[in-house]
């Protein structure tokens, strides 16, 4: 009895981080746990919601990792990151960006994108300070801002204006407290990227009020158009900008967790900081696998091969959207990363039931566009990282079962 009382004192009256109150549970990763579910009873499920690449990680890769292990590579390693794979990361800015970054001062390894991110935020921001995100984005720009009790402010994005903000937005959204602002180009869930005069614009504006810029672009391998520009390789960009790096999308390595931050020396300094005291360091023989990933050129092939194989299926859409002529799903052709934007305003109901109801009734996983902000409502996400026979039976079965609604008379 006593104990049972003890139980109730805690459950109820010790508070837990009220700032977690603020984060809703990833709608992606709530759909993902449905699917599984209805996966596991026996329902055929077409995976057009995930963020993976269907294609296995470069089998030299994996080999690259056995023989780190085989070496003993299985102890702690410096919280800087294997000065191996920091070189390698200094390539490849070099190689891919035109970027000069210097790996012993200006290169951190960390546990994929997001802890980059994380750590990229954590060194920038104090409580309070204002951040400025546009909208829609994927949901942990804004989250891990939240988690570190800055103020988010949501730039819009919208359709209108090819999902990027316009500068009277960008100037609209500062106040005496603006610290950072946070890209993402080729962009979660749109898949845009702006114009090298746009980025200059962007960071000029950075600069006249004394701006942090984040960039996320752990999709920079994949475009279809025109090859999208680093935001620090604009003129005088370098030293307030801090680059997202990540093996996860380009060399399907999502589940190994490595990436890396590229950022001015005095930020790095403070970053290390931060990793040290949240994960010691990247487990040594991934960080030997991903510095081969990131310089072997037979990788660099298999790389470009998997970008070949995301434009064919970006085609396909397009072939299909076509050749339907849906009136309820606009399928724009996405210029970047691994997804599609699909627009369902027509069909006004709200992204949540679309997603819900095609789940149930015709068994296509796809993500709902206000996961993502307020602007991405009337939208859903659609991966074409899957094979190309489920993106077409995928986006077939979706287009066929949103011709089957009728319209109802409401608005989102
Ligand atoms: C925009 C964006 N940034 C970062 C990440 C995280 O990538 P990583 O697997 O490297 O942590 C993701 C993953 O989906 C993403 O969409």
């Amino acid at each position: 009895m006593h104990y049972i009382s003890q139980n109730f004192f805690w459950r109820d009256t010790v508070n837990l981080n009220q700032q977690l109150d603020l984060i809703r549970q990833s709608a992606t990763v709530l759909l993902n746990d449905r699917i599984v579910a209805a996966r596991a009873a026996g329902k055929r499920v077409i995976p057009l919601h995930v963020g993976d690449p269907d294609f296995p990680t470069p089998p030299s890769v994996l080999e690259a990792a056995f023989r780190a292990l085989r070496a003993g590579l299985t102890h702690y390693g410096p919280s800087r990151g294997d000065p191996e794979l920091r070189q390698a990361a200094a390539l490849k800015l070099s190689r891919d960006n035109g970027l000069d970054y210097d790996p012993q001062s200006e290169i951190l390894v960390t546990h994929g994108g997001i802890h980059a991110y994380y750590l990229a935020l954590q060194t920038l921001l104090n409580p309070g300070d204002d951040v400025l995100i546009p909208d829609p984005t994927w949901a942990t720009h804004v989250n891990m801002a939240l988690m570190l009790r800055a103020n988010v402010i949501r730039v819009p994005a919208p359709v209108e204006n090819g999902f990027l903000p316009t500068f009277e937005d960008w100037e609209r959204a500062l106040t005496p407290r603006s610290r950072v602002i946070v890209i993402n180009y080729p962009s979660n869930p749109t898949g845009m990227y702006p114009s090298r005069a746009y980025m200059q614009t962007l960071q000029d504006f950075a600069a006249a009020h004394k701006l942090w810029v984040v960039s996320d672009e752990v999709y920079e391998n994949l475009y279809y158009e025109e090859k999208p520009i680093s935001a620090a390789a604009l003129n005088g960009a370098k030293e307030r900008t801090l680059l997202v790096h990540s093996l996860s999308k380009t060399y399907a390595m999502t589940g190994w967790r490595v990436g890396y931050l590229a950022a001015p020396a005095r930020v790095i300094d403070q970053a290390i900081k931060v990793s040290q005291n949240s994960i010691t360091c990247v487990a040594p023989f991934i960080q030997k696998a991903a510095a081969f990933a990131l310089t072997d050129p037979d990788v660099q092939q298999a790389a470009a091969a998997m970008r070949i194989a995301y434009a064919r299926r970006r085609d396909l859409v397009m072939c299909i959207a076509s050749e339907i002529g849906s009136t309820k799903v606009i399928a724009r052709p996405s210029p970047g990363a691994f997804y599609f934007f699909l627009d369902i305003r027509p069909l006004r109901i709200s992204s949540l039931e679309f997603c819900e109801r095609i789940l149930e009734e015709a068994g296509v996983g796809v993500v709902p566009g206000s996961a993502f902000g307020r602007l991405g409502e009337g939208f859903v996400r659609m991966t074409i990282a899957a094979s190309d026979a489920e993106v077409e039976t995928g986006f077939r079965a979706l287009l066929t079962w949103a011709e089957q609604q009728k319209t109802s008379g409401g608005s989102v």
